[in-house]
C-alpha cells in the first residue's frame, strides 16, 4: 500500500519539486495549497512529468473546516508543511500576514491533525533561524535568534513544535531548516517563479540573463570572506526534495520499530556543507550559461550577514542523505527553466 501525504504548499516552489520526489519515491500525494504565491499550472506539470494524476485541493491553512473534510476524506501517514509566505520584506511591512498565515496557519494545521490523530510533521523552516551565526559551519543545537517578521515567524513555530513534543510523545515534528534553495527541475519544465522583481540572488541573475532585468546589484564588497561579497550555502532544490523523502522513509523505519514510534521535535539542516561566494555563483552562471551577467556593486542590503552555510553532519548520520548536485548543476538547471519559460507559469 502506498503511503499517503498531505503537501501543503505543494504548488509552489520547493513543494511542485518535493510532489515528484515523493512520486518517484512510491508515495502518494495530495497538494493543498490556496495559490496566493502559486499557479495551479505548476501542479499540471508535475502531474505532465510524473505521468500520472496529481489530487489538488484549493485552500487555506487558516480554514479550519477546509482542513477537517481533508482529513476526513483520505489517510495520510504524514504532512509535509510547506504553505506559508517567505518574502523577507514584505513581512517588515505586513507583519499581522506573516504571524497569521505563518504561525496561525500551522497551529490550525496541527491542531486538526491532532483532532485526527495523525502526528507526523515535517516542517520547512530555515536557515534564518539561525541570524548571524556564531559558529560556522552552523551546527543544529546553535543559538536561534530572528531579524524580521518573517525569521520570527519560523522561529515561533519551532518553538510551538519543541512545546508540543514535550507535551505530547506521539507526536514526530521533523523540522528542516533550508539553506539556500535553488535550481530547478532538469526537465527545465518547473522552476521557481517569483512574483515582481526577485528579492532573491538565484532568480534575480537568471532574469538578468534572460534579459527581463538590466543589472544585478551586488549586495557589498567589503564582508570578510573570499571575495568581500556575502557567502551562502546554495542547495539544488532536486537534493533538498530528496532530504524530505529521507525525513518520510526515516519515520516510516521508526514507525515500525519496536522501541518508539515518534522522534519528537527533530532539527535537521539541509544545506550541503560549503560556502560560495555571490560574485562566485556570477561567475559560474555566466560561465556555464554562456550569458552576459552585467553587475554593480551597491551597498549591504540591510539585515543581511556575511557567511551562511550548514553543517550537514546530521542529515547525513540519520536520514542517510546529503546533497550531490553542484553549483554548475544549480546554474545551469536554473537557466534551462528560465530560457525556456521566460514568463514562469504565465504562457508568454
Ligand atoms: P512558495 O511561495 O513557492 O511556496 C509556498 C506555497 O504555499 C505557495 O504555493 C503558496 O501559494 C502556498 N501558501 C501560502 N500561504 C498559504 C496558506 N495560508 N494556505 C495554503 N497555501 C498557502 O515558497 P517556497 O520557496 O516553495 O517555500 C516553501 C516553504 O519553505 C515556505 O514555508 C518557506 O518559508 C520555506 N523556505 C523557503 C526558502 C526559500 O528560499 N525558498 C528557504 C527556507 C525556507
Ligand atoms: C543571497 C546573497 C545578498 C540579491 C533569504 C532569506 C532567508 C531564506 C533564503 C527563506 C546575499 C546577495 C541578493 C541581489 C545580491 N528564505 N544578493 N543581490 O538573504 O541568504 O536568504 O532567502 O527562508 O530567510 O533571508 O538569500 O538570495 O536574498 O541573498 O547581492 O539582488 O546574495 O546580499 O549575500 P538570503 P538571497
Amino acid at each position: 500500500m502506498k503511503h499517503k501525504i498531505l503537501v501543503t504548499g505543494g504548488a509552489g516552489y520547493i513543494g511542485s519539486h518535493t510532489c515528484i520526489a515523493l512520486h518517484q519515491a512510491g508515495y502518494e500525494v495530495v497538494v493543498f495549497d490556496n495559490l496566493s504565491n502559486s499557479s495551479a499550472e505548476a501542479v499540471n506539470r508535475v502531474s505532465q512529468l510524473i505521468d500520472a494524476p496529481i489530487e489538488f485541493i484549493k485552500g487555506d491553512i487558516r480554514d479550519r473546516k477546509a482542513l477537517q473534510k481533508v482529513f476526513s476524506e483520505h489517510e495520510f501517514f504524514g504532512v509535509i508543511h510547506f504553505a506559508g509566505l517567505k518574502a523577507v520584506g514584505e513581512s517588515v511591512a505586513k507583519p499581522l500576514l506573516y504571524y497569521d498565515n505563518n504561525v496561525s496557519g500551522t497551529i490550525t494545521l496541527l491542531d486538526v491533525m491532532s483532532e485526527f490523530s495523525m502526528k507526523r510533521f515535517v516542517f520547512s523552516s530555515s536557515a534564518t533561524v539561525y541570524g548571524d551565526p556564531e559558529t560556522l559551519p552552523i551546527p543544529e543545537n546553535a543559538p536561534r535568534s530572528a531579524t524580521n517578521p518573517y525569521g520570527q515567524s519560523k522561529l515561533t513555530v519551532e518553538c510551538v513544535l519543541e512545546d508540543l513534543a514535550v507535551a505530547d510523545n506521539d507526536w514526530s515534528l521533523v523540522t528542516l531548516r533550508y539553506f539556500n534553495p535553488v535550481g530547478a527541475h532538469s526537465s527545465g519544465i518547473i522552476g521557481e517563479d517569483p512574483n515582481d522583481i526577485p528579492n532573491n540572488l538565484m532568480p534575480f541573475i537568471s532574469q538578468v540573463a534572460v534579459g527581463k532585468l538590466e543589472k544585478l546589484s551586488i549586495f557589498g564588497k567589503d564582508y570578510a570572506t573570499i571575495d568581500g561579497t556575502g557567502v551562502r550555502d546554495f542547495i539544488h532544490v532536486t537534493d533538498l526534495a530528496l532530504g524530505h523523502v529521507a525525513a518520510l522513509d526515516y519515520l516510516k523505519e521508526q514507525s515500525g520499530s519496536k522501541e518508539g514510534h515518534s522522534v519528537g521535535f527533530l532539527p535537521i539542516n539541509l544545506g550541503t556543507g560549503k560556502g560560495t561566494s555571490v560574485l562566485e555563483l556570477v561567475d559560474t552562471f555566466a560561465k556555464v550559461t554562456e550569458q552576459d551577467i552585467p553587475y554593480q556593486f551597491a551597498k549591504r542590503r540591510a539585515g543581511d550577514i556575511a557567511s551562511c552555510y550548514a553543517s550537514a553532519d546530521k542529515a547525513k548520520t540519520l536520514l542517510g542523505w546529503e546533497a550531490k548536485l553542484s553549483i554548475i548543476d544549480m546554474c545551469t538547471d536554473t537557466w534551462r527553466w528560465q530560457s525556456r519559460n521566460p514568463n514562469g507559469y504565465n504562457a508568454s
